[in-house]
């Protein structure tokens, strides 16, 4: 139900005020600012899934926060990322997001179940490896994922392979090097990334799969690179569309009308250059300033 999502969860003790409020859809916090959905990641991977948002919902405010000071999680301490996370979140809200996007596989898995409980007035959206629609896609039934080592160790994934792909043979690669080398602006046409990526995209040419799940939100931005390695017919599935659809349902529900003013937004913790480099290779996404987020 609609108001259950603009009342603080305490709002019974205002009484009347916290009615008339949740009545004309004011949230009682932060009033001052437009509602928006909030995305982000621990640094330039969730720009993938923000681009197909922008695509999904083109007049939707969106602020965007890449914790490339921070990045990568996937070799954090869990209880750090889970830190971040909040951190994170907590600064999203005072921008009126009332949706937030976890665009990171690493934390979704680490993180997202804390954070719907620390803020039940919040809609959250977490991402998680593809494997329901590779094991859809898959004819040999055979599929592999590239993962972060967090992601590729975590028992959300084996649960995924265990509900969605029974029966079949799933290989998964944890790649420790690559998300890194994409925060440090290696992309699809750098010359070294092909040598980076070898030893992974031997690995699961010798699993012989034909559908391969980019299992973590950095590695679209890899996609050419991966595709070029892999045996002719083999498949690459990303869900960042599938994430978009799923934001735009959420999004409906507790933001409502789309907003005429729909700003976009994109911020980093840190100093990153790949992140004004990615924004451009984002189509649809504007050329916004990368603004310094210091949390
Ligand atoms: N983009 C992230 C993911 O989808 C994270 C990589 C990381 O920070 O380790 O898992």
């Amino acid at each position: 139900h609609r108001n259950k999502l603009f009342g603080a969860p305490h709002s019974g003790h205002l009484g009347r005020a916290a009615h008339r409020l949740r009545a004309v859809n004011i949230s009682p916090s932060p009033s001052s600012v437009s509602p928006c959905i909030g995305v982000f990641d621990s640094g330039v991977g969730g720009l993938s899934v923000l681009d197909a948002i922008r695509r999904r919902l083109p007049d939707a405010s969106l602020v965007y926060v890449g914790d490339v000071a921070h990045a990568p999680y996937g070799d954090r301490h869990p209880a750090e990322v889970l830190e971040r996370c909040e951190r994170i979140v907590a600064q999203l809200v005072t921008f009126g997001a009332r949706v937030i996007v976890v665009a990171c596989n690493t934390a979704t898995v680490l993180a997202i179940e804390t954070l719907r409980h620390r803020w039940p007035h919040l809609r959250f959206v977490g991402v998680e490896p593809g494997v329901k629609p590779a094991a859809a896609a898959t004819r040999t039934r055979r599929i592999a994922v590239l993962a972060t080592p967090a992601t590729a160790a975590s028992t959300r994934l084996r649960f995924l392979v265990e509900q969605f792909a029974p029966g079949m043979h799933v290989h998964i690669e944890p790649c420790p090097e690559l998300a890194p080398a994409i925060e440090r602006g290696l992309h699809d046409d750098h010359p070294a990334l092909a040598a980076l990526l070898a030893p992974s995209c031997r690995n699961v040419r010798m699993a012989d799969v034909d559908t391969v799940v980019l299992g973590c939100t950095h590695y679209p931005f890899v996609a050419d690179a991966i595709q070029a390695q892999m045996d002719r017919g083999v498949a690459l599935v990303d869900t960042a569309h599938a994430v978009a659809e799923r934001v735009a349902v959420v999004s409906r529900d507790a933001i409502g009308d789309t907003d005429k003013l729909a700003r976009l937004r994109v911020m980093a913790t840190g100093t990153s250059s790949a992140m004004t480099a990615l924004l451009r290779r984002c189509r649809h996404l504007e050329r916004v300033a990368v603004e310094p987020l210091p949390i």
